[in-house]
């Protein structure tokens, strides 16, 4: 079995759909194995999606994920890394397929209600950052 994280973005939160998404994840066959809710720091919104930090929509970015509480998780299931990607759908959640957490959940191409790890290597590095060396 394979670990992914997912972030519940300040959208979803604010949107009192927590409850939602998490019982799609579950019945689409994922294991929570570690979750929380927290509020990221600028430093800590910036170190997270530092790759991005040369981007025109950093400094956007940054603000919606430090506008409020954000809910991340491990998940754990077979390929979980794309099969998740697979679930949330499209960057924008406008142009996100029918049926996909973002298209769902999500409004547009910034406030998409979710993240989720891209590689096994940045999963293991985003889960390490949320839960600690341990999890
Ligand atoms: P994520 O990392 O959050 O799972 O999203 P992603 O891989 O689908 O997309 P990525 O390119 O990594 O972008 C990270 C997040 O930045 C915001 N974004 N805004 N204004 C824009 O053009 C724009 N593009 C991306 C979104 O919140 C996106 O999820
Ligand atoms: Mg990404």
């Amino acid at each position: 079995m394979d670990r992914t994280l997912m972030i519940i973005k300040p959208d979803a939160v604010a949107k009192h759909v927590i409850g939602e998404i998490l019982q799609r994840v579950e019945a689409e066959g994922f294991i929570i194995r570690q979750l929380r809710m927290t509020q990221l720091s600028k430093e800590q919104a910036e170190a997270f999606y530092a790759v991005h930090r040369e981007r025109s929509f950093f400094g956007e970015l940054v603000a919606f994920m430090t506008s409020g509480p954000v809910v991340p998780m491990a998940l754990e299931r077979a390929d979980a890394v794309p099969h998740l990607r697979q679930f949330i759908g499209a960057t924008d959640s406008t142009k996100a397929a029918p049926g996909t957490i973002r298209r769902e959940f999500g409004t547009d191409v910034q406030c998409n209600a979710v993240h989720a790890s891209d590689s096994p290597e940045n999963a293991a590095r985003e889960i390490e950052f949320f839960f600690g060396k341990s999890a």
